[in-house]
This record gives structure tokens, C-alpha cells and sequence, in this order.
């Protein structure tokens, strides 16, 4: 039997994305028990391997209000509205599952979606606002269907903040439901309500997380309801697509490998094609050394595009597509006459032989059309398709193709390009595919590990971030901060600047605070996922370690977590690249590598858990060097001082200040004092132990 679109009742085919009659997207039938009509009650789904424990995070909460609906119910019987509404509110759900957002709930006609929580992907402010664009694409399809039918159209006005909150099981009346809290839920909803029906709206922190993805339309300050301060505020324009920040530094090193690059195209041109693999951590240059590679290349050489993307990994021949699409000269944003005319120019002038039927498939897979293909036989035709394309194009003249972050291809593209590519080897053409360290290419190529910048590349680049002289305790911090990873350094520069904790005196930049814990969102996002995708032995240790320090001893590890399994963590820990072993004597000795993935794991956890780790830390410390328990009497102070324990806290700041004052250092015993002081509670003898240390 065939299926029904749920929005008109009209058979459709297996194949069919969209209904040929309504043009409603199809999905699940809207049975009535599916209706996601209610409002309040639990509904997001996690699966039960996912840990849920409480925590902070940064997350982009999504809130689209559905309006218009009561004008028809006027005109409907409540049934039939109540199955419309149903298939509106299938196809306006989608998008969210889509881009892996969780619905968190509905209220009234509204619906709130999380991207990022419980697991944070690296990129959920992009994901939220590309689920939001294809939710008013749904609605269009579906309300020219409704017009047709009954004479109204529903409008939809989308909002959508990113910010920390705290998730986690909040217990409930009947039953715990996981859900998330904080200022960015209300300032979603808030943005939601100035949106003009149509629209997207996004706060200035989805703002500049999604930048490189969209272009947006500044609508100022806002005075939003509910709200003490202004709100800037955005207006998504559409969707664009760049790999690299426009304003980035000043390229800083990198020129062995440009070389490299250039020897190999310049072979490639001499008919000696080949195929390289650009390869290191996120952030660490791939995309900005291809940027300046292919920057300088002259008029000589053909360029072809294809990306992979973290949210298209299921998606079937989704990097080949897009491949297609640059061969073609196809934007994203075309609209398929644009595409198809595309199509047609390039086959002519490479005087290619394709048939309607091949079109059709072709805009298939960029996502225009829906022809009803047997999966096995299109996959045949498109690698003939890139293969014959490759060819005809290859006879005119040389040709380089740059693949990016291909960790994250779908496995028909795959397929597709393990075909494709050992041909290429006789062909004037370069293949470079660039992809996270952990990826290896499943054909055969030269391999160029991109490693962090060293540490007078690193110097150099922060002072071109910043752009003058630094000081240098400032610029010490920050070497320790980045680990000489390029995007933490140029993001960790712009929040410093932007939230003042740094400033230009004398033409030269100073801190102003303390810059311990300062995080710039984009590098949160970055390595809050990160941290999410680890195992729940090894977040666990990196939760306790990121407490423990920057450096951390691991016997003082051992007593905060004790796991059969902290060794085989750590270890896991050390190959994904977030510690590294520091010595084995007379301590065995870990340190974090870069201070932002401490901080990170530091600032996800709640400040109650972290103020018992602490006690828990100092502790251990206590215990374990008890014979130098007076050397190290700074280290216990300070994670007492952390701690939620008063008492132990008092006792170890007087023992530090005493130790202060021993050693004449007087503002530091002043202020340990002091410290005691305020946690001595009604201890008397405490208070008076500490103001005689003041006294003095
Ligand atoms: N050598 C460099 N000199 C100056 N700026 C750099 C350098 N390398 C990278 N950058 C800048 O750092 C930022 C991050 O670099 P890039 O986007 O190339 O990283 P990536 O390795 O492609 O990361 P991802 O794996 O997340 O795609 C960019 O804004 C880029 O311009
Ligand atoms: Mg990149």
C-alpha cells in the first residue's frame, strides 16, 4: 500500500520528499495520538546512553510561534483543524530533528527546540538557524497547499538566543523531565515575539557563532520585554558559505606547506596528478592555508569545491553534491531553473552526452527534484557523471580539486570518490582533501600533518590578532590559553578586546583582570563538544582533572576518582589530544594542553559539584603529602578557598597567611587573612586567629 501525505491525503511514493499534490513535506503520518498539541509536559527524547547529569552549557534554544491559526479554526471543524495543525507542526518539527536539535517542548502553538544539549555539536548555533530557514521553507510549501484549499495562510515567527544554561533531570510533580534553564530560554521567546512573520531573529551570540554561515541583517538595540538592558538583535538574510573568517590575521608561518602545495599542483600540471591530505585538530589552519593556497593560483587552473558537513553525514552523496554543484557553477541559494540551466551550459561546453533522466537525478542530488531512482543504479550514474566531468575537463587544461573536512563525508560520497580518484594519478589534476587529525582517507595519498603553531609563530600571531605590542605577562597567558591553536588565539584576542578585560595603555595591550575562566563562546562551542563526545569514564576524569589544574598529579586523581579504568582513560584522554604526560618523577604528572579545554571542563560543571571537588582535591593533597603539607599549603588554601567547607577553608587560609607572614610576603598574608576571616562564620577562635594575623 502506498503511503499518504499527511497534510492531503494524496498516495505518494516511496521516494517522494514532498507531496506532489500539496507540496507538504512528508514525513511520518500525524496520527491523532502524535499531535503535538500539548503543552508543558516532557517531551524531549534521550537516549539512555547519553549521561544526563547536570551541567552548564552553552546551548542555541530555538522558539517558533505558529500564528493564524485561530482565524481558521473558525472556518474548520475542529478535527480537520486539529489534523492540519498536526501536519504543520510534523513538517515544522523535522528541520529541528534534522540539524539534531531536541524539542523541548510546545506551548500553545508554539514550539521551543535545544541544539546542543544534551550532547553539544561544535557548530549548534549554525544548526539551530539552518533548522529555523527550513522550517519557513516547510511552512511556504505547506501554506500554498492551505491557501489553495481553504483560503488562509498560518505565519511563523522564529526566534533564537544562544547562552549558557544549566541542563539536567529537573524533577517534576509526576515525573522528572531533562530540560534547560537560564536567561537564553526567555530571551529566545522574547526574540521570537519581535520577529515579523516569516522571519528569523537571533541574539548577538548566534550572531557571531553562525556568521560564517549566514548573512544577517543588524536591527539595533531592542528593548525586549521583561528585560533590564537592550538586546542587539539580527534578522537572518540568508544562507552563505564561507570556510574561512573574511577578516582573519595576517597569515602567520605555514610556508613549507604552501610550498608543498604549490610543488604538487605545479606537478599536477605536468600531468603528474596526485592526491594529498591536509590533516590537524580543529581550528589549527586547514581551511586558511587552502584559502592562500588557491588565493594565488593564477587564471590557468580550473576549481572545483566539496565539503563535508557535520550535520550531512547521513545524508547520501551530501559531499558529492556539493562537488557537483561547484563543477556546475551552482549556488546553494539557486533555485532549480538557475540549476538546471547550470547544468545544462556546463555539459554543452564540455561537450558532454547526458540525458533527461541523468538531469533529473542530478537535481536530485542537489536536492531540487524528487525522481524515484533505484539507489544502486544512481550511485553508477553519478560517479559516471563526476568521473566523465572530470575527464572532459582534465582534456582542457589542468584542474585542482580541494575537498574539505572530509571526517565528516557520508559514506556514498565515499564510495563515489574511492572510485574516482586513483584515476586521477594520470590526469594534470590535484585532489586535496583536508580532514580532523583522527580521519584517514580511504585512498591512497600523501599525508601532511598540520601541526599548532610553534611558539614564535604563536607570539607572532597573537600581536597580529591584536594588532600592536602586548605585554608580556598577558602574552604569556594567552600562549597558555591557545597551545599555538590559530582559532583559539584570533577568537581568545577578539573576546579580550571586546569584553574589555584587555586595553591599550601606551600603545601597548594590558590586562585589566583576571583572565582565568575567560572562554570565548565560539571556542566553547568548539570543545564543549568535544568533551561531550568522550565516554563517560573519560569525561568524568577530564570533569575532575580540569578542577585538580592545568597540571594535575594522578595519585591526586586516583583518590577523586577512583575507577578500575582511570589509567585506560587517561590514556584515551592523551590520544585525543586534550592531556599531555608531563614527567613520571618523582609524581606522575599530566597537564591539560591548551588552559581553554581546563576551563571549559571546568566551567560546564555545576558551581555546586565543583565547590566538592575542590574540598575533595585539598583532601587528597593533604593526605597524600602530609610530611609537606606546609610547602603546599598555598595549593590546599586555594582549593579550600574553592570548597564548600567553611571550616577546613578557615583553617587552611590562617595556616597559608601564618606561612606568609613567615616569609615576609605581607599583602599575601593581609589577604589570607582576610580570606579566613570570611569564612570563619561564628568560629570565634577562627575570627580571632585571623584578625590577629590582620592586626599584625
Ligand atoms: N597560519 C595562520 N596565520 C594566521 N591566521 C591563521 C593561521 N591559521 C589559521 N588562522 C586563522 O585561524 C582561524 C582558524 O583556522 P581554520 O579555519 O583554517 O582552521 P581549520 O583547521 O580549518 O579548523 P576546522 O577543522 O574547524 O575547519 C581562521 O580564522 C584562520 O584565518
Ligand atoms: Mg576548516
Amino acid at each position: 500500500m502506498h503511503p499518504k501525505c499527511s497534510a492531503c491525503g494524496a498516495p505518494l511514493l516511496r521516494t517522494h520528499r514532498f507531496c506532489p499534490n500539496c507540496g507538504a513535506p512528508v514525513g511520518p503520518p500525524a496520527t491523532p495520538g502524535e499531535l503535538p498539541v500539548a503543552s508543558g509536559g516532557p517531551a524531549l527524547q534521550v537516549s539512555p546512553e547519553v549521561g544526563l547529569q547536570e551541567d552548564r552549557r552553552l546551548v542555541s534554544v530555538l522558539f517558533a510561534d505558529l500564528s493564524g491559526s485561530t482565524p481558521l479554526g473558525e472556518r474548520l471543524d475542529p478535527e480537520d483543524l486539529r489534523r492540519i495543525l498536526g501536519a504543520f507542526f510534523a513538517a515544522l518539527v523535522r528541520p529541528i530533528h534534522r540539524y539534531e536539535g531536541t524539542v523541548e517542548k510546545y506551548i500553545g502553538d508554539a514550539v521551543m527546540a535545544v541544539f546542543g544539549a544534551p550532547v553539544s555539536h561544535e557548530d549548534d548555533a549554525e544548526r539551530a538557524v539552518r533548522a529555523a530557514v527550513d522550517m519557513q521553507s516547510a511552512l511556504a510549501l505547506l501554506n500554498d497547499w492551505l491557501e489553495r484549499e481553504h483560503g488562509r495562510r498560518l505565519a511563523l515567527r522564529i526566534g533564537i538566543s544562544s547562552g549558557e544554561v544549566v541542563s539536567g533531570l529537573l524533577a517534576g510533580e509526576v515525573q522528572s523531565a531533562y530540560t534547560v534553564v537560564g536567561d537564553t530560554v526567555n530571551t529566545a521567546q522574547r526574540l521570537e515575539t519581535i520577529a515579523t512573520p516569516g522571519d528569523i531573529v537571533v541574539g548577538s551570540t548566534t550572531f557571531r557563532l553562525a556568521g560564517r554561515a549566514f548573512e544577517f541583517e543588524p536591527l539595533g538595540a531592542l528593548m525586549l520585554k521583561g528585560k533590564a538592558q537592550t538586546v542587539e538583535a539580527y534578522r537572518v538574510v540568508r544562507s552563505k558559505d564561507e570556510s574561512v573568517a573574511l577578516e582573519s590575521t595576517p597569515l602567520v608561518g605555514r610556508s613549507a606547506e604552501l610550498a608543498l602545495l604549490r610543488r604538487a599542483l605545479a606537478g599536477a600540471v605536468l600531468g603528474r596528478g596526485r592526491a594529498l591530505t591536509i590533516a590537524g585538530e580543529a581550528g589549527v589552519g586547514k581551511s586558511r592555508l587552502i584559502a592562500e593556497f588557491t588565493r594565488g593560483l593564477g587564471a590557468g587552473v580550473e576549481r572545483w569545491s566539496a565539503r563535508g558537513r557535520s550535520y550531512d553525514r547521513q545524508t547520501s552523496y551530501a559531499v558529492l553534491a556539493s562537488l557537483l554543484r561547484s563543477a556546475f557553477g551552482i549556488r546553494q541559494a539557486d533555485e532549480e531553473p538557475v540549476a538546471r540551466a547550470g547544468i545544462e551550459a556546463r555539459v554543452r561546453e564540455l561537450g558532454l552526452n547526458i540525458d533527461v533522466a541523468t538531469v533529473r537525478l542530478l537535481l536530485d542530488v542537489l536536492g531540487y527534484a524528487s525522481a524515484d531512482f533505484d539507489p544502486q543504479a544512481s550511485r553508477r550514474v553519478l560517479v559516471e557523471v563526476a568521473r566523465n566531468l572530470v575527464r572532459r575537463q582534465v582534456a582542457l587544461g589542468p584542474l585542482l580539486i580541494v575537498a574539505e573536512d572530509l571526517h565528516w563525508m557520508d559514506s556514498s560520497s565515499q564510495a563515489a570518490l574511492q572510485d574516482l580518484i586513483p584515476e586521477l594519478a594520470s590526469a594534470p589534476c590535484l585532489f586535496v582533501a583536508t580532514g580532523r587529525s583522527e580521519w584517514e582517507p580511504p585512498w591512497a595519498s600523501q599525508r601532511v600533518e598540520l601541526s599548532t603553531l610553534d611558539e614564535a609563530e604563536s607570539r607572532q600571531m597573537i600581536g597580529r590578532s591584536l594588532g600592536g605590542d602586548v605585554e608580556p605577562s598577558l602574552l604569556e597567558t594567552m600562549l597558555l590559553k591557545s597551545g599555538g591553536n590559530a582559532f583559539f588565539i584570533e577568537q581568545l584576542a577578539h573576546s579580550l578586546q571586546e569584553t574589555g578585560a584587555i586595553a591599550q595603555e601606551g600603545g601597548i595591550w594590558v590586562g585589566r583582570r583576571s583572565l582565568a575562566l575567560v572562554v570565548p563562546d565560539s571556542v566553547q562551542e568548539v570543545l564543549g563538544a568535544r568533551i561531550d563526545s568522550l565516554g563517560t569514564g573519560a569525561a568524568r576524569v577530564v570533569r575532575a582533572a580540569a578542577v585538580v589544574g592545568r597540571t594535575f598529579w594522578e595519585r591526586v586523581l586516583e583518590r577523586i576518582v577512583p575507577s578500575p579504568t582511570l589509567k585506560a582513560d587517561l590514556d584515551h584522554l592523551i590520544e585525543q589530544g586534550f592531556l599531555e604526560r608531563r614527567g613520571i618523577d618523582p609524581e606522575v604528572t599530566h597537564a591539560f594542553r591548551h588552559a581553554l579545554i581546563q576551563e571549559v571542563a571546568y566551567l560546564k560543571q555545576l558551581h555546586s559539584h565543583r565547590r566538592g571537588l575542590h574540598v575533595l582535591v585539598a583532601d587528597a593533597i593533604k593526605d597524600l603529602f602530609a610530611e609537606r603539607a606546609d610547602e603546599y599549603i598555598d595549593i590546599i588554601a586555594y582549593h579550600y578557598a574553592r570548597g564548600d567547607d567553611d571550616a577546613k577553608a578557615s583553617a587552611a587560609l590562617l595556616r597559608a597567611g601564618q606561612r606568609a607572614q613567615r616569609l615576609y610576603a605581607i599583602d599575601e598574608a593581609l589577604a589570607y587573612f582576610r580570606d579566613a576571616l570570611e569564612r570563619s562564620a561564628r568560629d570565634q577562635a577562627a575570627i580571632a586567629r585571623a584578625c590577629e594575623g590582620i592586626g599584625d
